[in-house]
C-alpha cells in the first residue's frame, strides 16, 4: 500500500476515533436509559456498544469502501481483504455500564497482516492515544497522547514502576494467579481498570512499564499494538496463530523488561 493510502487512513482514524468516543459519551450522560444484556460471565454488552459500532462501520464503509471491517459486535467482513479495521466500539463495557470512567474506543488498521494503524480515544479524560507502527513516507514517526510525542518507559525490573494486569473469564484463575505471585514476590505491584486497550495505551505512554492478558481478543488490543510499536515498545506476536480471529495472550513491555515480563507469565508458546 502507498504511504500517501496509510497518511489518509491514519488522519481518518484520529478523527472517527474522537467522534465515536463523543457519540458512546451521549449514552454514558443517560445511563439509567440504556439496555444491558448478558454475553457471559462477566461479560455484557449495551445498546450504546452497538450502536457505536453500527456509527463507526458505516463511516468506515463510506470512506474506504474496498476495506475489511472485523468489530466486536458487528461482526467479520474481511474476507479476502489486504486492509483491515478492527474495532472495539466500547472497551471497558464492565466500567462503562456501571458509571465508571475508564473506557474507550480502540479503532485499529491492519495491513497485510501487520497492525499498522492504532487509534484509541477517551472522550472522559479527552486522550487521544495515536501513532502508526514502521517508517512511512508521509506519516509521522512515534506515537502520540493527543499532540505529545509517547515513549514506552524502558525499566530494568519489576520495582521501576506499575504493572498492568489484565483477565477475563475466558481464562482460567490457575493461568493468573501465579503470575500475580510471582509479581508480588519481585517487588511489582498490578494495575487493572477494566479496558486492556486503555491499559495498553498506558504502557505506549510510560504510565505502565508493561502489561499482561492470559487471553485477549483483536479488537481489544491491536490498535494499542500499533501504538505501543509506534513508541517504542514490544509485543509478542499477537496475529500468530490467527489471533486476529481466535485472541491469543498479550506481553507488553520495553525492550528491556520484556523478556523477563515473558518469563514472569510461565507461557511457554509466547
Ligand atoms: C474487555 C476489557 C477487559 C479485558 C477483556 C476484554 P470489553 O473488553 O478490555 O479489560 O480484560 O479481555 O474482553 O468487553 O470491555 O470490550
Ligand atoms: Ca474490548
Ligand atoms: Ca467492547
Amino acid at each position: 500500500m502507498q504511504s500517501s493510502d496509510i497518511a489518509a487512513r491514519y488522519t481518518f482514524a484520529q478523527q472517527l476515533a474522537r467522534e465515536a468516543g463523543e457519540f458512546a459519551h451521549t449514552y454514558f450522560r443517560r445511563l439509567d436509559e440504556i439496555t444491558v444484556e448478558s454475553k457471559g460471565t462477566q461479560d455484557e454488552v449495551s445498546v450504546a456498544d452497538r450502536d457505536t459500532e453500527a456509527f463507526i462501520r458505516q463511516r468506515i464503509g463510506e470512506a474506504f469502501p474496498g476495506d475489511g471491517i472485523l468489530g466486536e459486535e458487528g461482526g467479520d467482513d474481511r474476507a479476502g481483504k489486504s486492509v483491515i479495521w478492527v474495532i472495539d466500539p466500547i472497551d471497558g463495557t464492565a466500567c462503562f455500564v456501571n458509571a465508571m470512567y475508564t473506557w474507550c474506543v480502540s479503532i485499529a488498521v491492519v495491513i497485510d497482516g501487520a497492525p499498522t494503524i492504532g487509534a484509541v480515544y477517551d472522550p472522559n479524560a479527552k486522550e487521544l492515544f495515536h501513532g502508526v507502527a514502521g517508517a512511512h513516507a508521509n506519516v509521522s514517526a512515534g506515537a502520540w497522547v493527543n499532540d505529545k510525542p509517547a515513549k514506552v518507559k524502558d525499566v530494568t525490573d519489576f520495582k521501576g514502576g506499575v504493572l498492568g494486569a489484565g483477565f477475563s473469564h475466558r481464562s482460567q484463575p490457575d493461568e493468573f494467579t501465579p503470575f500475580l505471585h510471582r509479581l508480588l514476590s519481585q517487588g511489582g505491584m498490578f494495575y487493572r481498570n477494566g479496558s486492556g486497550a486503555l491499559m495498553l495505551c498506558y504502557v505506549a505512554a510510560g504510565r505502565l512499564i508493561g502489561y499482561y492478558e492470559p487471553h485477549i481478543n483483536s479488537w481489544d488490543c491491536i490498535a494499542a499494538v500499533a501504538i505501543i510499536q509506534a513508541a517504542g515498545g514490544r509485543c509478542n506476536d499477537f496475529l500468530a496463530n490467527d489471533g486476529m480471529t481466535e485472541g491469543n495472550a498479550i506481553v507488553a513491555a520495553g525492550k528491556t523488561l520484556y523478556p523477563q515480563l515473558v518469563g514472569l507469565t510461565g507461557q511457554a508458546t509466547l
